[in-house]
């Protein structure tokens, strides 16, 4: 057997240069965007959360439905909150409820949590993702663009009727 020389990447070649100079390069790129992304980018995650228990959210989800039902659709109340209000989604194995419905251009501060475990909220087709977790009431602040139908589908597995938890948002103009 014939063992290689123990220095036996020098002298560096020309090319094996050229390609650590370019791996170099991208990782410092990459590395940089982290950052910059954070500011440039504008997709980052909103920071208002509170406390919040099982019991006082759905106070506040049912006080929310009570007072802007407009109607229902498959035994699930559709809720129409005037604009630049607070609205409310809570998940829980395995819905979503109520059924907003907002106005185009207009922005609602959505609060999101759980009764029992954590789901995820995933808008479709524009995959806006955010956590639900019981214990939080997390607050997104959202201004819709486009008018119609949206999906809110679960993307954290919930137990056994994770893949029918979808719900749905419905933008007018
Ligand atoms: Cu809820 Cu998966």
């Amino acid at each position: 057997m014939i063992a290689p020389p123990r220095v036996w990447w020098k002298p560096l070649g020309r090319l094996e240069r050229s390609w650590f100079k370019l791996a170099f390069v991208w990782c410092i790129f990459l590395t940089a965007m982290m950052p910059l992304w954070f500011f440039l980018g504008r997709q980052n995650v909103p920071t208002t959360t509170y406390r919040v228990t099982a019991e006082q959210f759905q106070r506040q989800v049912d006080a929310f439905i009570q007072q802007y039902q407009v109607g229902t659709e498959n035994g699930f109340p559709v809720v129409e909150p005037p604009p630049g209000s607070d609205v409310y989604m809570l998940a829980r194995m395995w819905q979503w409820t109520p059924v907003l419905k907002l106005k185009r251009g207009a922005t609602y501060r959505l609060h999101l949590s759980s009764t029992d475990v954590q789901h995820g909220f995933s808008l479709q087709p524009l995959n806006l993702n955010f956590m639900v977790l019981p214990g939080y009431d997390y607050v997104v602040t959202i201004t819709p663009t486009t008018a119609g139908e949206f999906s809110v589908v679960c993307n954290e597995y919930c137990g056994i009727g994770h893949h029918l938890m979808i719900g749905k948002i419905i933008v007018t103009e």
